[in-house]
């Protein structure tokens, strides 16, 4: 489904939408840009470095079909932020997990959490009008596909689990805690240092 479902689109013909002043401010001041375009560039070579490992071709082509939306995605951020002029800090390197499998797992968990807050964030900000509905419009695409990673990441978390031998899976379960426990403490140290500059 993942690989019938794929929108061709190209990020450089987006056509953004023109923001009047109070919009555009409210759009630039967010404090999420630095974040969302690192976690695109994560996420991409996190997906392709375990693509890498996949030994089934049709699995091993999807995951690398996840891994190449996850760098347009990064692409269509950085299309946005040159449209609006927002400023974004130096990117830091995204260098290949050294354990593929826990940094896919890493962002497919992450998709599933971040993605449940802002698909309803997004909505309450286009029905409150904190974002024009043009812009909110133009994230679809980005919207869609995430929706169809979390389908295809926890479809894959059922086979996975399902495909190995019964002694292998206390070290599935434990694998999966750890990964809980990285996205429980990041998120929290995220939270602590959010706007520690004032700048929000
Ligand atoms: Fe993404
Ligand atoms: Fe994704």
């Amino acid at each position: 489904m993942l690989l019938t479902t794929h929108n061709p689109y190209k990020p450089a013909v987006i056509d953004w939408p023109k923001l009047d002043p109070a919009a555009l401010k409210r759009v630039t001041s967010l404090p999420i840009w630095d974040i969302v375009v690192q976690t695109e560039g994560r996420a991409s070579i996190r997906v392709a470095t375990y693509a890498g490992t996949v030994e089934d071709p049709q699995l091993r082509e999807a995951l690398r079909m996840n891994g190449g939306e996850e760098a347009r995605h990064k692409l269509v951020l950085s299309k946005l932020v040159e449209a609006y002029g927002i400023e974004l800090a130096p990117e830091p390197p995204y260098p290949a997990p050294a354990d593929p499998l826990r940094a896919w797992m890493l962002t497919g968990y992450s998709e599933c959490i971040d993605s449940f807050f802002a698909f309803g964030l997004f909505e309450a900000a286009r029905q409150s009008g904190y974002f024009p509905g043009e812009l909110v419009e133009t994230f679809e695409p980005v919207i869609q596909e995430e929706a169809r990673h979390i389908l295809f990441f926890a479809n894959w978390v059922a086979w996975y689990r399902r495909t190995l031998p019964w002694y292998r899976k206390p070290w599935f379960v434990a694998k999966t805690a750890s990964v809980w426990f990285s996205l429980i403490r990041d998120r929290i140290s995220l939270a602590r240092g959010f706007d520690k500059s004032g700048a929000a």
